[in-house]
């Protein structure tokens, strides 16, 4: 650490003097001899060493980065503050399957910017219609209720749920039930924490939402089971669960579930704010399946990476016991968001990416199962959505692999201990992904020392 500093420190003062000790071309080569031996050693440097610091002394402790302060992205790849360029195998959590700065994304947000970006919803404006006729044409729904970000979404579906439950199918009032899945992950409100099963989301939070169970999931025995219960109105799961560690529930879950919802006058919402917009190789992960959910989530990619704008579709005969006054946000459906969201959607068409998701994916999975090291266990998931479980003696293992990648030029990050998701933005090419994989193979190396 103290060599970064005094790298960072002196070159000032050296340059300042620069003409009396050291001609400036010399200077420029030892500088960038460092930065070398920096990025091989995987020293933070003072650059980035000041961003996390600030971060650290003035941001709440709600997260635990990689030590990597990034300014720069562009398609597949992120650079740091010092110019040293990355892939992006996150994605910002599948919010970038378009790729980082889609030009077509930014030109849109632009143009829009330069326009109008916010009405409220007291005034109408002339890009939400527009937005809205095309959302729902493209998933095939009746209407849309637009919000910012994902657990918005959930919180909307969840609130439509209850609120049709009341009104059609008749349950009591105050006494809706909404049945989720174990491990399930859908954000951090208070709702959303009730819902979970994981104690360090929920754990010193309480008292939590009522009217919420669970069932383990790819489960159809437990599910039928739970609804028995004539109170319960909907069932909300994600068709693969991204944060448990890429869990990929049975061949046949999603239908079954889809079967017993039907049966049993419950309805279906997919969250699929991970899973959708073409990261498992189909538009929507339920299209797996040929299941249409009654209410879908959308949300991350809808922008892009751009802005937070999520999405809730669902036919009239859930929507419309929604009624003015009842439900909404500032920022919700504004003209930017728009803008934006309908040019995320053409590009996922235009470019194909679910098709290249598919493609990439069985490549990758393909390539990382012929590595054969002793410290993946498993390699799993669909299109663009996948993980390793690492497997080894000391629990941070996956730690420091990651560790590892990202002084070797790959970002990616740890999920429940021994996971490591794997999901770059799906305008990966082929070689790109078999490069990816090289330094995947040469970092498991760090596991052996
Ligand atoms: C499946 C799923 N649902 C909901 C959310 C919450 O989205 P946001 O962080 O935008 O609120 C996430 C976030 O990771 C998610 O993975």
């Amino acid at each position: 650490m103290t060599a970064t500093w005094i790298f960072w420190i002196i070159p000032d003062r050296v340059t300042a003097r620069s003409n009396r000790y050291l001609p400036r071309s010399v200077f420029i080569f030892l500088t960038f001899i460092l930065k070398i031996i920096m990025q091989t050693t995987g020293a933070v440097s003072a650059a980035a060493q000041y961003f996390i610091e600030l971060e650290h002394e003035h941001g709440a402790h709600n997260y635990h980065p990689l030590p990597v302060v990034l300014s720069k992205g562009q398609g597949v790849f992120l650079w740091d503050v010092d110019g040293k360029r990355y892939y992006d195998f996150l994605s910002g959590y599948s919010a970038v399957n378009q790729g980082h700065c889609h030009p077509r994304i930014l030109a849109a947000l632009l143009e829009q910017a330069q326009q109008l970006t916010l009405t409220s919803r007291a005034f109408h404006n002339n890009v939400l219609g527009e937005y809205e006729k095309y959302i729902t044409e493209y998933f095939g729904y009746d209407k849309v209720l637009p919000m910012n970000t994902g657990v918005e979404g959930g919180e909307t579906a969840i609130k439509l749920a209850r609120r049709w439950g009341y009104r059609k199918k008749g349950v009591p009032e105050n006494q809706a039930k909404i049945i989720f899945a174990e491990h399930n992950f859908w954000g951090r409100t208070l709702a959303a924490i009730s819902a979970s099963s994981d104690p360090s989301s929920y754990l010193g939070f309480g008292p939590y939402m009522p009217g919420f169970e669970q069932v383990p999931y790819n489960n159809l025995a437990a599910l039928e089971k739970a609804f028995q219960d004539r109170h319960v109105t909907a069932f909300m799961v994600e068709p693969i669960q991204g944060e448990a560690g890429v869990v990929i529930p049975d061949k046949g879950y999603l239908a079954g579930v889809r079967e017993l919802c039907t049966e049993y006058n419950v309805l279906l919402i997919a969250d699929e704010i991970q899973t959708g917009l073409s990261r498992t190789g189909k538009l929507l992960a339920c299209d797996h399946e040929q299941v249409r959910p009654d209410i879908l989530i959308l949300g991350k990619a809808l922008s892009g990476g751009v802005l937070p704008v999520s999405a809730v579709l669902c036919d009239d005969e859930i929507m419309l016991n929604i009624r003015p006054g009842e439900h909404g946000s500032t920022y919700g459906g504004n003209p930017l968001a728009c803008r934006v969201a309908i040019a995320a959607l053409e590009v996922l068409k235009d470019e194909r990416l679910a098709e290249n998701a598919e493609a990439m994916g069985l490549l990758l999975r393909e390539e990382l199962q012929g590595i054969h090291s002793p410290h993946i266990k498993h390699v799993r998931g669909k299109g663009l959505l996948n993980a390793i479980v690492v497997q080894h003696k000391h629990t941070d293992a996956a730690w420091k692999l990651c560790l590892r990648l990202m002084e070797n030029g790959v970002l990616a990050k740890p999920t429940h201990g021994d996971k490591i998701r794997l999901s770059p933005p799906l305008v990966i090419r082929e070689e790109q992904v078999r490069e990816v994989v090289s330094i995947i193979k040469k970092s498991l190396a760090v596991l052996d020392e």
